[in-house]
């Protein structure tokens, strides 16, 4: 297997970052693809806990080629304190991080539009990371967005910010009432970045036709998940960019008939930081059990994650979309000691029973879930290794979710540590010991 994308099948969160960093010990190049910093992916090695917001989860290896592809918005300021926050854990990053002079840059003025909406929204806000990130976005398709590139062009940059900032200061001092920015102060911050970051500016699609050219896997990390994304998930609450397997390649420069097959990671249960419809959501003590053993809190924001059951109609919807080729289900130990688990397979919605994913934000905000009923196991599965350790009902929970999905399952994570992990497959062949990690 030569080239996989790992997407997010739910809400986010799911535990992508660990599933990459597990499988890029076999990979060549790692790539991220869209989102930006409100991303937060985290790795834990015997060495410590890292968090990643945009510094592909690939990076603790040597040896590996790390990318940012032009579909990520990339905050200058937020990366370098990430590299300077990866530095004081003893990670040098060097020539194995390219960032491509086409993705689009986050600008102060982005995260100040992004607060003062959620603020005017009220009740409807999106309950966003507050990273700028759709206010980039919006900027890139409507053709005014500053790009990596224009760092390297400081007269270009400052017309383009000298043009923007017009519009930018009256849609915030009059329509939001807050204060506007001056150009020469961007500027000044942004060319000290500029010194930085020109380093790591490089073309991204012709080192990936490069590394295809050598047969070098490359691994495509999503973030966010399949029903945050602009066009398949919950909109409007959703994220601002393309989070489904397509965004790979929209966001990199590979072709479609370069990628070898998709993988899904998805919760045992379900997780939702922010607002939106949830079906499954427990407002109850199940759902605070869930949250405090699965510790779900935000790796961005601190914020608590809602949780809920797990859904299938969610899973058969990102089946679809991304075209999932397996699933790796994490957090199978965080459902130990439950009496009994639940499964949604349907929504009651006015009478009538659906068995697949509306896109009517009515309909999902109302509609009560169909659960299927499942006896819980006694016995730990935390840090298991082998599938036949595993207690039965913990065996017909997964392929319960196999059968709902009609998706297979190659991994299953039982703990958050790279090594806590059950790989029935790989989807980009054997995995080796990670003794070739720096961490
Ligand atoms: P990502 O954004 O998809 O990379 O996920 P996050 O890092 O935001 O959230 C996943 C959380 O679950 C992190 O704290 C991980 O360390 C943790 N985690 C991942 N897999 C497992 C697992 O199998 N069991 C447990 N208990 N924790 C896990
Ligand atoms: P990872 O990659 C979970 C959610 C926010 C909000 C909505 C829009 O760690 O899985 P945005 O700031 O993107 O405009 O916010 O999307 N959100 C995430 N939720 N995990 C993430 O990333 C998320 N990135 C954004 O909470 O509801
Ligand atoms: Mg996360």
């Amino acid at each position: 297997m030569a080239n996989l994308i790992v997407v997010g099948s739910q809400w986010g969160d799911e535990g992508k970052g660990k599933i990459v960093d597990l499988l890029a010990s076999e990979a060549r190049v790692i790539v991220r693809f869209q989102g930006g910093s409100n991303a937060g992916h985290t790795v834990i090695t015997k060495r410590g806990t890292f968090i990643f917001h945009l510094v592909p989860s690939g990076i603790l290896y040597r040896g590996k080629l790390c990318v940012l592809g032009n579909g990520v918005a990339i905050d200058p300021g937020g990366f370098l304190d990430e590299l300077d926050g990866l530095s004081a854990q003893g990670l040098k990053v060097g020539r194995n991080l390219v960032i491509s002079h086409r993705a689009h840059l986050i600008m102060p003025y982005h995260k100040a539009i992004d607060r003062a909406a959620e603020e005017a929204k009220g009740a409807r806000r999106i309950g966003t990371t507050g990273r700028g990130i759709g206010p980039a976005y919006v900027d890139k398709m409507a053709r005014i967005g500053i790009r990596v590139g224009d760092l390297l062009n400081p007269q270009a940059f400052k017309r383009k910010l000298q043009e923007n900032l017009v519009e930018v200061n009256s849609l915030l001092r009059h329509i939001h009432k807050t204060n506007g920015f001056q150009v020469d102060k961007i500027y000044t911050e942004y060319m000290s970045y500029a010194k930085r970051l020109k380093g790591y500016i490089g073309d991204v699609p012709l080192l990936l036709e490069k590394a295809m050219k050598k047969a070098d896997p490359i691994l495509f990390e999503g973030a966010q998940g399949t029903h945050l994304d602009i066009d398949f998930g919950t909109y409007p609450y959703v994220t601002s960019s393309s989070s489904c397997a397509g965004g790979a390649c929209i966001g990199t420069g590979v072709g479609p008939t370069k990628i070898d097959a998709v993988l899904g990671v998805t919760k045992a249960y379900t997780t939702r930081v922010g607002g939106g419809p949830f079906p499954t959501e427990l407002t109850d003590d199940i759902g605070e059990n869930l949250k405090a053993k699965g510790q779900e809190f935000g790796a961005t924001t601190g914020r608590a994650r809602r949780c809920g059951w797990f859904d299938a109609l969610l899973l058969r919807h990102a089946v679809r979309v991304n075209g999932l080729t397996s699933l790796a289900v994490t957090k199978l130990d965080v459902l130990d000691g439950f009496k009994e688990l639940k499964i949604c397979n349907g929504y009651r919605y006015n009478g009538k029973l659906y068995r697949e994913m509306p896109s009517d934000l009515e309909m999902l905000t109302k509609c009560t879930p169909v659960y299927e009923r499942f006896p819980g196991w006694k016995s730990e599965t935390s840090g298991m290794v082998s599938y036949k350790s595993l207690p039965i009902e913990a065996k017909r929970y997964l392929s319960r979710i196999e059968e709902l999905t009609g998706c297979p399952i190659d991994m299953i994570s039982t703990g958050s540590r790279r090594e806590h992990t059950i790989v029935l497959k790989n989807p980009l062949g054997p995995i080796k010991k990670p003794s070739r990690s720096r961490k």
